[in-house]
């Protein structure tokens, strides 16, 4: 039997990750790991208990202490810790932010590290900013996916909108450079391709079209028939 794909798609904020990780993973029957979901709650968490989210100590203990569940409820993935549906409550520009500040400390990333490896061990489609580089360096197929930062603001604000909340172009787009800036500028695990990762540049493309170009590559990498469409 052929051993279970793992796919890493990593890229900047709002470059298509997720959705495109998430259609990939339901068209190759694998589970998908949105990584940046797990950051997102260690910060949300750690505002709630008013933890400085510069405090490396205090909230790699938090992040140590989650209990992380995963469902897929048919449209999307539905994020729970320690029994608390958190899928809404994450999805905010404020949380995003703390997720930024959180994923620079040493200890979160370690003590996020080996329940990733866990979950794609038996094959999976992970998404975020060190998979291909630190999570997954052998993952079998690596994406850096990319966009311009006038797209991915756009899309940014369009998806907040959907929830009410209504922002700016221009200060959307000065949170994601801002966060771009910090992601790439750690120390540890920063955003980056991995040497090996094939990019691919969503700007004009659907999500779609990436998808199918994703396809067509785990299709080279594994014996896995991609589909026609
Ligand atoms: O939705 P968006 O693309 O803006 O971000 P996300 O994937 O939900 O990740 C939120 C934040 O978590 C990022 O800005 C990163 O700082 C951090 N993150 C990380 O450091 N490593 C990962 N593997 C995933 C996310």
């Amino acid at each position: 039997m052929q051993s279970p794909l793992s796919i890493a798609i990593d890229g900047p904020a709002s470059s298509g990750k997720g959705t495109v990780a998430r259609m990939v993973a339901h068209a190759l029957n694998l589970s998908y790991v949105d990584t940046g979901a797990m950051y997102r709650s260690v910060g949300l968490r750690a505002l709630e208990l008013g933890i400085r989210t510069t405090d490396g100590p205090a909230v790699g203990a938090l992040a140590a202490s989650l209990n992380f569940a995963f469902s897929w409820d048919g449209a999307r993935l539905r994020v729970a810790v320690d029994g608390e549906d958190l899928t809404k409550a994450i999805r905010t520009e404020r949380v995003g932010q703390a997720a930024s500040d959180v994923a620079v400390l040493v200890e979160v990333r370690a003590a996020l590290l080996e329940l990733q490896r866990e979950l794609a061990k038996n094959g999976a489609v992970l998404d975020g900013r060190d998979i291909g580089t630190v999570v997954l360096p052998d993952a079998d197929l690596k994406v850096y996916l990319d966009a311009s930062p006038e797209v991915r603001a756009s899309r940014r604000r369009d998806e907040l909108a959907a929830r009410g909340d209504h922002r700016p172009l221009e200060a959307v787009l000065r949170d994601i450079l801002a966060r771009d800036a910090q992601d790439s500028g750690r120390e540890h695990a920063p955003l980056c391709a991995a040497a090996d990762a094939v990019r691919i540049d969503s700007t004009h493309r659907t999500p779609q079209q990436v998808v199918t170009e994703i396809l067509r590559l785990a299709g080279q990498i594994g014996g896995v028939s991609a589909p026609t469409t």
